[in-house]
């Protein structure tokens, strides 16, 4: 099964921005991954990971916000790599790094990292039948967050599909790994001040459909 269905570049990606993002120190592809992650999971206490960052204002936003802590994002598609790029050059900012690897390619490469927050916004909600396997929250992700966050650590997730919000929640419920301690469905509104408005939400926002939002914290197993 293929682990990423959907464009990987924006159709203007010229060469420039390319060679801009792919010589960026902050990028990283998985033939330097586990240099990079070593480097910078040594530099943080705390460390965070966006799933699917899209055009990437959440997690440009986290790391501004957040200059101690050090961030983490994926997403194959290229376009919010090239913003974070700009971004961080501006701004001459060191605590995100991250890369073009599918979470599951990624994830081959965090087996000694824990996480305190993951964070995953409006993951593809493929409604139709035929393409409902391809989404990525099934019960082996569960299992793989599990492995990567710290004890207590948590997951936050935000979804406009309210069956797939179902089918997400019943995942996470599923093996006592996790328990809920924060749902909101159907909100108009950001209800995790910490969160930024990113494409998908206000798309969601301009198309009249409420948004939910669901925090997982890690059970403790003692
Ligand atoms: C609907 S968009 C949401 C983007 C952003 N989080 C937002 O709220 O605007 C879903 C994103 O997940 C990314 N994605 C899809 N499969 C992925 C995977 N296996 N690993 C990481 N990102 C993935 C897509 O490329 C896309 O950018």
């Amino acid at each position: 099964m293929h682990e990423f269905y959907g464009r990987k570049q924006p159709r203007n990606f010229c060469g420039k921005k390319k060679v801009d993002l792919f010589f960026n120190q902050n990028f990283f592809t998985e033939f330097i991954a586990n240099k990079r992650i070593e480097l910078f999971s040594s530099l943080y206490k705390t460390l965070s990971l966006e799933i699917g960052i899209g055009t990437g204002e959440n997690i440009i936003d986290l790391s501004l916000r957040n200059p101690n802590k050090g961030f983490i994002g994926c997403d194959p598609f290229l376009k919010g790599h090239h913003n974070i790029f700009k971004e961080l050059t501006l701004k001459k900012k060191k605590n995100l790094i991250h890369t073009n690897l599918t979470f599951n390619r990624l994830y081959g490469f965090l087996k000694k990292i824990r996480f305190q927050t993951i964070y995953l916004l409006f993951p593809d909600p493929w409604k139709k039948k035929k393409h409902k396997k391809r989404r990525l929250v099934n019960l082996k992700f569960v299992d793989q967050i599990y492995n990567i966050l710290e004890e207590n650590g948590q997951v936050i997730v935000a979804t406009d599909c309210n069956e797939y919000f179902d089918l997400i929640k019943t995942n996470f419920l599923n093996k006592k790994l996790f328990r809920e301690n924060f749902i909101n469905s159907n909100s108009n509104n950001n209800i995790f001040p910490e969160l930024a408005e990113t494409k998908y939400f206000l798309r969601a926002i301009k198309a009249g459909k409420k948004t939910n939002f669901s925090r997982f914290q890690k059970k403790i197993h003692k």
